[in-house]
């Protein structure tokens, strides 16, 4: 069984505590393909896939606490809700054609693993996006402190260290700089 972790428990106060997700300041530079499916990697509450979902044809979002998910389900998306980890993704090999992770990769456990399972279920010429806070960055430092003192665990990479990862694991990659402290590492499998 998943054991209750520190977003199940905040669960029902996530949204207020994040702020709604910014559209606006990140649609423009997601490559999304309107006419596939997405995946969203650590969904959550669905914050996220709320304003996606009508930019692509349909959303998964796969997350690994039932109270993040059971907090989207109250939400009028039309997007799939599924309970699961990111290292050992439900979904078939070669089967997905673009997964979207937002400020969830630092949170993950097992990131290698999980950027490896994305990879096994991306479709040649797939595309992963991950979104991240840049930790060279003072209001990144900031949030990596708060983190630490919360417990969370976190793990957060330079952009450059993101990209090396995802091209080991065999994707090429682009960096797409957002904010000052947010950046996109586009991978293509
Ligand atoms: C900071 S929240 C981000 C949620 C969402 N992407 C958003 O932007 O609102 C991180 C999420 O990652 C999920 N998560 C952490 N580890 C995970 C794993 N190994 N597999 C799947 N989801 C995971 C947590 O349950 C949490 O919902």
């Amino acid at each position: 069984m998943i054991k209750m972790d520190l977003f199940s428990r905040i669960a029902h106060k996530y949204d207020n505590i994040v702020g709604a997700f910014n559209f606006e300041e990140i649609g423009r530079s997601l490559p999304l393909e309107k006419e596939d499916l997405l995946l969203d990697f650590g969904g959550g509450t669905g914050r996220a896939a709320e304003h996606l979902e009508a930019v692509v044809n349909g959303c998964i979002v796969l997350d690994r606490s039932y109270e993040m998910l059971k907090q989207a389900a109250k939400k009028s998306i039309q997007s799939h809700l599924v309970q699961g980890l990111g290292e050992s993704l439900p979904f078939r090999k070669n089967s997905i054609k673009q997964i979207f992770v937002n400020d969830t990769l630092h949170h993950i456990k097992k990131q290698r693993e999980s950027i490896e399972e994305c990879y096994k279920v991306l479709i040649p010429k797939g595309k992963l996006i991950i979104r991240e806070f840049d930790r060279r960055k003072f209001r990144v430092k900031i949030l990596i402190f708060f983190e630490k003192i919360l417990r969370f665990g976190s793990k957060f990479f330079s952009p450059k260290e993101l990209q090396g990862l995802c091209h080991e694991i065999g994707f090429n990659t682009k960096f797409v700089p957002l904010t000052k402290s947010k950046y996109l590492v586009v991978s293509m499998k």
